[in-house]
């Protein structure tokens, strides 16, 4: 009865949401490990679309024990409203949804601090949700957990200390800054709400391991936007690869069963940073406008280019993935031809590696492949594919030197074939 990380292998919004989902109808339990409201994993079921930010994915599986772990950061009034929204739409999720009472809080300051920042020169196209303030605060010792939301003397204390760190910053930035008052003010009307769902969590998630339960590690954002392994400065502030799996639910590797790196047909980007492979022709604009490629956050259109294997042999390294997902294989479905990075120029030569430190340096060296005109939704076994889409699956694979376990055909979660599922006998 495995334990399965899910994690992102590009830059995010591999299709995190529907996999997650698709894996959770057999599972006890899952747990997202880390970001906050930054992400939005995207549901689909039937004709309705339901996004989820900080709330698993596999919410809608209603026997499933739902679990934020405190690798994670949460601005209560967000979580709040997800789950007002997912309640009106008939999902009773906060029953059954525990979260970590050493999460960090995302508070107004934060998200004042992110969009103020975003302003200026150092702007990196953050998603403007506060998060990277936060762990700022957290890594800084004097964050606010949600743990602190029980004792309203301890938490004037924390936010107060808070607010003398961030004083100058908010000073050279124009800003006033709230005053203590003003953020507990701001925090009183989910704060009854919250601390309900607080529980140490980490003990929760070992026991379910140790029950033999089967218990999905959500993964947010992606392998490339990772603090430590990604196009840095141009990432996120926390650690989306496996290894903060580990670390944000509080498991010991050693009770990891099995990683799942999830890997779309092509590439996006939203926000700044490099992207070796981006397409800034018509061929972008159509992925872009057939993979419906506008943030599920923010709304903002996704950069788009070809697949790159260099950096999921990255992703593959740096995770330890033992099986691919590869979504979006459908958007691709009515061009002549398909590229693919199959390596790179660089000024020491030529390489199959991905030139994470010199990207700026690098030339993609693309091969192409033929494309098909079929349409792929109906698909549900690989012989039932294409050969030139299946030519291009299988190609991927052996490169990347990593089993395919699932191939998505579409949003809606019929529209999946499942070459091996990880809780399955
Ligand atoms: P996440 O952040 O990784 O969960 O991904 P997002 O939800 O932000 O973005 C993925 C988008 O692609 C969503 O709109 C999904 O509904 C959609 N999607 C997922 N898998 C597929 C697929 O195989 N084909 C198509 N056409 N859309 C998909
Ligand atoms: P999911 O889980 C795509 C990007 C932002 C920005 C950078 C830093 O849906 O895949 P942040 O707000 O985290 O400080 O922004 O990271 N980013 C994402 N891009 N998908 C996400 O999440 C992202 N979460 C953050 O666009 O470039
Ligand atoms: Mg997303």
């Amino acid at each position: 009865m495995p334990a399965v990380v899910i994690v992102g292998a590009q830059w995010g919004d591999e299709g995190k949401g529907k996999i997650v989902d698709i894996f959770t109808e057999r599972a006890d339990m899952v747990v997202r490990y880390g970001g906050g409201p930054n992400a939005g994993h995207t549901l689909v079921v039937g004709d309705e679309k339901i996004v989820v930010r900080l709330v698993p994915s596999g919410v809608l599986r209603k026997d499933v024990t739902c679990v934020l772990g405190q690798g994670m950061v949460i601005d209560p009034k967000s979580l709040v409203s997800e789950l007002d929204d997912l309640e009106a739409r008939g999902v009773a999720a906060e029953g059954r949804l525990v979260v970590s009472d050493r999460a960090h809080a995302i508070l107004p300051y934060h998200v004042t601090i992110d969009g103020l920042r975003e302003q200026g020169k150092g702007a990196i196209g953050t998603t403007k949700r506060g998060v990277g303030p936060c762990y700022e605060d957290k890594v800084a010792r004097r964050g606010v957990t949600l743990g602190a939301f029980r004792d309203a003397a301890r938490l004037r204390e924390l936010v107060g200390r808070a607010l003398e760190g961030w004083a100058p910053m908010l000073a050279a930035l124009g800003d006033r800054g709230p005053t203590v008052d003003e953020v507990l003010e701001a925090i009183e009307p989910t704060r009854a709400r919250i601390v309900k769902m607080l529980a140490a969590t980490q003990p929760l998630v070992e026991r379910a391991i140790k029950d033999q339960k089967r218990v999905v590690l959500e993964g947010a954002q992606g392998t490339l936007l990772d603090v430590d392994h990604g196009t840095y400065p141009f990432v996120t502030s926390s650690t989306p690869t496996a290894g903060g799996a580990c670390v944000g639910a509080g498991v010991g590797p050693s009770r990891i069963d099995e990683v799942i790196g999830l890997v779309k047909a092509y590439t996006t980007r939203v926000g700044g940073g490099p992207f070796p492979t981006e397409l800034h022709d018509a061929v972008g604009d159509r992925i872009r406008k057939v993979g419906a490629e506008f943030g599920s956050v923010t709304g903002r259109p996704r950069r788009t280019g070809w697949l790159d294997l260099p950096a999921l042999r990255y992703a593959v390294s740096v995770n330890g993935l033992d099986g691919l997902a590869l979504t979006k294989l459908d958007v691709l479905t009515g061009l002549d031809e398909v590229k693919v990075c199959v390596a790179y120029d660089t000024p020491s030569g030529r390489t199959g590696d991905f030139p994470i430190d010199e990207l700026d340096r690098a030339t993609p060296v693309l091969e192409s492949f033929r494309g098909w005109n079929e349409e792929l939704g109906k698909a549900r076994s690989m012989a039932e594919l294409p050969a030139a889409a299946r030519d291009y699956l299988r190609f991927i694979e052996s490169e990347a030197g990593c089993p395919m376990v699932l191939a998505s055909i579409g949003p809606r979660r019929d529209e999946t074939i499942v070459l091996r599922d990880p809780f399955a006998g």
